[in-house]
C-alpha cells in the first residue's frame, strides 16, 4: 500500500489491500456470460439484456405511460407522480465504508475520510448487475455496482465557513486536498431488501476515483510528446478524472465515465501568451485554455513530492523543451472518455484517447451486433459545438464480453472518429477526423495538424476544419433499443444568434422569464437520426427533431412547435435514457423557465425518425427575420409525454440508471440550493439556504442520488397493454 505524504495529512493516493482480498476471494469476473450473449443475434442495449428479448415478444402490444403527469411546481421537495415512491440512497459525503463516519455536513469531517466518502454532483450514473459469484450479470435486479460520476463541487457547502482566500491565493490546504477528493466518481455495492435499496459499506467493490487517481493515457494519443508532464516524462499516464459529467458502457460490463468541464481548473492567464507558439496558443484559444484556474487549486502552497496542487499550473515555468519539468502539457491529459472496470478494482484506469479530446459529455453504446463494428456517440457540451461518434476497427465478437479493461484496448483503441454534419434536407454525413483523410495535414489551415495524436488531442480543431455542424450545446445521446433511432439533447444556445440558425438548430426567439428577456434557443430541442441501413457504422444518415422545449403559452407556429401543454411543457432537455422496451426518460437542467418550475423528469413514448413532416419556422427579432426549414417528429401529445417527477429548489435532475428488471430508477439530484446567496450561507446562516433538501430544515443541501420504484412493483414509467 503506497502512501503519499501530503503536508501532515496522509492519504491513500493509490488503491489499498482490499484487491488482496478480493483475489483471496477468487473474485474472477466474467465467466459465466459468454452463452448469454452469443445466443443474441442482434442487440441494442441500455441496461439489460433479457428485458429486450421479451419486449420483442409484446410487439403486438402498445406502450401506455401508467401515471398522471405531475405538475409544476417550484417547492422545495421532490414531487412524483402518482403510485410511486423514492428513497435517498446516496448523498453527498456519506461514507461508502463502513470505518467512515456518518457525515456532519457542516464542514468539520476530516479531509482522510473523504477517500470513502460520496463526491458532490452526482451525475451520470449506471447500474451493473452483480450475481452470487461476484460477477458482472446483465439480468440481476436485486444487486448491483452503481457507478456514479461526480461532476462538480459547490465548495461552500463544503467548508465551515466558505473558501480561505487572501490575496487571490487559497490559504488552506485541507479544503483544497477535499474538493479534489469530492469530484470523480463513487463505486457502489447496492443490495435490495424488504425497505429497498442500501449501500453495502462491507464491499469490496466500493471504490473512489478522483482528481488524484493515476490513471494510463491509453490509444493513439498515449505517449506523444503533446502529453509529457512532471509527472508522467513518458507521456503514459496522467493523475486524476475531473468534470466527470455524463458517461457509457460497454458491452463487456465497464464504465465509462466522460469529462466535460476541465479546463476551467487549470491555471493558464493571458499573461503567458508571449512564451507559447501559435499552435499552441490556437489550441488554447479554441479550448478555453485562458484561464484563472476555478477554485484556485494551483495557488496553495505545495510541499507535496508529486505536485497535487502544482499541476493545476498550466504554466511553461521549466526549463526543459519537452514539458518533463513542468504541467504545461496537464492540460492536454484531460477532456477524454475514461474506462473503468467495476468488478476488477485492481485493473488499470485508462483514457481512451481514440475517442477525441473535448468537452466530452458522455459515450453512449449503439447497437450491438456480433460480427460488426462497435459504436459510441458522443457529445462536446458547448455552444456551437459538435456531435462524434467513434466506430470501432474490430468486429464484435460476443467472447470478449468477459475481457474487462482488455477487451477495451481492443476495442476502444482503435477506431475511426467522426463528426457530424446535418444536411438542410434532412440527410447528414459523418466526416471521418483522420490526419492524412479529408485534408486534415500539415497544411490544414488556420491549425496544422502534425500527426493522428494532435488530430484527437485538438479534435475540435480538426471538427472545424472539416465543416461539422456546429450544434445548440449538445448534452445527453440515448439509442432507441426498439429501432436503433439515435436521441440527442441540445440543451440550449443563447448566443445562436438569428442570422445563424440552421436547418438542425432552426429557432432564434425570445422567451421572457420575469420580464428579462431571453434571446436564441432559450429552450432547447432533441435532435435524433437514423443511421443508413440501420448500421452505427454507416457514414450517411436522416434526422428530425424529435421534441422543441418551450413555455405551454409560447407561438405554436415558430417557438411552441411541438405542441407541448401545461401538462409536458419543458425547457432545456438534458439527461436522456431508454428504458429497454422503448420508453425514453427525459432530464432537465434549467435556468430559463425556473419561475415556474424547478428542473423535471419527462417520460416520452417516441415514433422513429420520419414520422413527421417538414415545416418552416420564422425567426424574428427587431431587426431581422428569417424563415428556415426544418423536419419535426410526429406531435406525440399528453398521452405520450408525461412530466414525472420535479425536483427540489435549484436542482438539476440529472444520471438515470435502471435496473434490468425495469423496476428500479435511479435518478440524480444534483446541486440543490444552487442559488443560494454565497455572501451569506458563508456565515452560517441556515435560513438562507435556497434548499435544505434532503436532509430537512436548517440543513445544507446535497446532491443525491434517489431510488425510484411503484408502489405495486410494476415496472416504472410504461406497461404494454
Ligand atoms: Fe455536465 Fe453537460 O452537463
Ligand atoms: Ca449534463
Ligand atoms: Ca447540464
Amino acid at each position: 500500500m503506497k502512501k503519499t505524504k501530503v503536508n501532515k495529512i496522509r492519504i491513500n493516493l493509490d488503491t489499498d489491500n482490499y484487491f488482496e482480498k478480493i483475489l483471496q476471494k477468487n473474485v474472477t469476473r466474467r465467466s459465466a456470460l459468454k452463452g448469454s450473449f452469443s445466443a443474441l443475434a442482434t442487440i441494442c442495449f441500455g441496461s439489460n439484456l433479457l428485458l429486450l428479448t421479451s419486449s420483442g415478444s409484446s410487439t403486438n402490444k402498445k406502450l401506455n405511460l401508467n401515471f398522471d403527469t405531475v405538475k409544476k411546481n417550484i417547492k422545495d421537495d421532490i414531487t412524483l407522480a402518482n403510485g410511486y415512491n423514492y428513497q435517498v440512497l446516496l448523498r453527498t459525503g456519506d461514507p461508502i465504508k463502513t470505518k467512515t463516519n456518518e457525515y456532519k455536513n457542516d464542514g468539520t469531517d476530516r479531509v482522510e475520510s473523504f477517500v470513502n466518502r460520496a463526491g458532490d454532483h452526482h451525475d451520470g450514473m449506471h447500474f451493473f448487475g452483480l450475481n452470487s459469484n461476484n460477477q458482472w450479470d446483465p439480468n440481476v435486479s436485486d444487486r448491483g455496482l452503481l457507478c456514479i460520476n461526480h461532476e462538480s463541487i459547490t465548495a461552500e457547502f463544503l467548508h465551515v465557513s466558505g473558501q480561505s482566500i487572501l490575496g487571490g491565493k487559497r490559504t488552506s490546504e485541507k479544503e483544497v486536498l477535499k474538493e479534489m477528493l469530492m469530484h470523480g466518481v463513487s463505486i457502489i455495492e447496492i443490495k435490495k431488501n424488504n425497505s429497498g435499496f442500501f449501500v453495502e459499506k462491507n464491499s469490496l467493490f466500493n471504490k473512489r476515483i478522483t482528481t488524484l487517481t493515476k490513471i494510463q493515457m491509453s490509444g493513439p494519443a498515449a505517449k506523444s510528446k503533446n502529453l509529457i508532464t512532471l509527472f508522467s516524462p513518458d507521456g503514459t499516464h496522467t493523475r486524476g478524472t475531473l468534470g466527470n459529467c455524463a458517461n457509457g458502457h460497454t458491452p463487456w460490463g465497464t464504465y465509462l465515465t466522460c469529462e466535460e468541464n476541465w479546463a476551467k481548473y487549470f491555471y493558464r492567464p493571458e499573461s503567458e501568451d508571449a512564451l507559447r507558439n501559435n499552435r499552441e496558443m490556437k489550441a488554447f484559444k479554441r479550448y478555453n485554455l485562458i484561464t484563472s484556474g476555478k477554485n484556485l487549486w494551483a495557488t496553495v502552497k505545495d510541499t507535496t513530492l508529486e505536485k497535487i496542487y502544482s499541476r493545476w499550473n498550466a504554466l511553461k515555468i521549466g526549463i526543459s523543451k519537452d514539458g518533463s519539468d513542468d504541467f504545461r502539457n496537464c492540460p492536454n491529459t484531460f477532456g477524454w472518455v475514461v474506462e473503468i472496470d467495476p468488478f476488477n478494482p485492481q485493473a488499470p484506469i485508462k483514457k481512451r484517447t481514440a475517442l477525441g479530446r473535448f468537452a466530452h459529455e458522455g459515450a453512449w453504446p449503439g447497437k450491438v451486433t456480433p460480427g460488426e463494428p462497435l459504436v459510441w456517440y458522443m457529445g462536446c457540451d458547448a455552444t456551437h459545438e459538435y456531435i462524434y461518434k467513434f466506430v470501432s476497427s474490430h468486429s464484435w465478437n460476443p467472447d470478449d464480453n468477459k475481457g474487462g479493461i482488455s477487451s477495451g484496448d481492443k476495442y476502444l483503441d482503435d477506431g475511426k472518429l467522426y463528426v457530424a454534419r446535418f444536411n438542410d434536407n434532412g440527410t447528414g454525413e459523418w466526416l471521418e477526423l483522420e490526419f492524412g483523410k479529408n485534408d486534415i495535414s500539415k497544411n490544414s489551415k488556420p491549425y496544422e495538424f502534425i500527426n493522428q495524436s494532435d488530430v484527437l488531442i485538438h479534435a475540435r480543431l480538426a471538427a472545424d476544419f472539416v465543416g461539422a455542424t456546429k450544434m445548440d450545446r449538445p448534452e445527453w445521446g440515448a439509442v432507441n433499443p426498439i429501432n436503433g433511432d439515435v436521441y440527442m439533447s441540445l440543451t440550449c444556445n443563447p448566443s445562436r444568434k438569428i442570422e445563424e440558425v440552421d436547418s438542425s438548430n432552426p429557432r432564434f426567439y425570445n422567451s421572457p422569464k420575469k420580464g428579462n428577456d431571453q434571446k436564441g434557443n432559450t429552450n432547447g430541442h432533441i435532435i435524433r437520426w437514423a443511421e443508413n441501413k440501420g448500421k452505427g457504422f454507416s457514414t450517411k444518415f436522416e434526422w428530425d427533431i424529435f421534441l422543441f422545449g418551450s413555455r405551454e403559452d409560447a407561438d405554436k407556429k415558430n417557438v411552441n412547435i411541438s405542441d407541448l401543454s401545461s401538462a409536458n411543457d419543458f425547457s432545456r432537455p438534458d439527461g436522456l435514457w431508454f428504458s429497454n422496451n422503448g420508453l425514453l426518460w427525459i432530464q432537465t437542467d434549467d435556468h430559463a423557465y425556473t419561475d415556474v418550475s424547478n428542473c423535471m423528469l419527462l417520460a416520452a413514448i417516441p415514433g422513429k425518425v420520419g414520422d413527421g413532416n417538414s415545416i418552416s419556422i420564422i425567426n424574428q427579432n427587431n431587426k431581422n427575420k428569417n424563415k428556415i426549414k426544418t423536419f419535426i417528429g410526429e406531435r406525440i401529445g399528453e398521452e405520450k409525454l408525461k412530466r414525472f417527477l420535479v425536483g427540489p429548489k435549484g436542482c438539476e435532475i440529472t444520471g438515470l440508471a435502471e435496473t434490468p428488471d425495469g423496476k428500479t430508477l435511479f435518478v440524480n439530484i444534483q446541486h440543490p440550493g444552487e442559488n443560494t446567496n454565497g455572501s451569506n450561507f458563508t456565515i452560517l446562516n441556515s435560513e438562507t439556504f435556497d434548499s435544505n433538501w434532503p436532509d430537512g430544515k436548517g440543513s445544507r443541501p446535497r446532491s443525491a442520488t434517489i431510488v425510484i420504484s411503484r408502489n405495486n412493483e410494476g415496472t416504472v414509467g410504461s406497461d404494454f397493454i
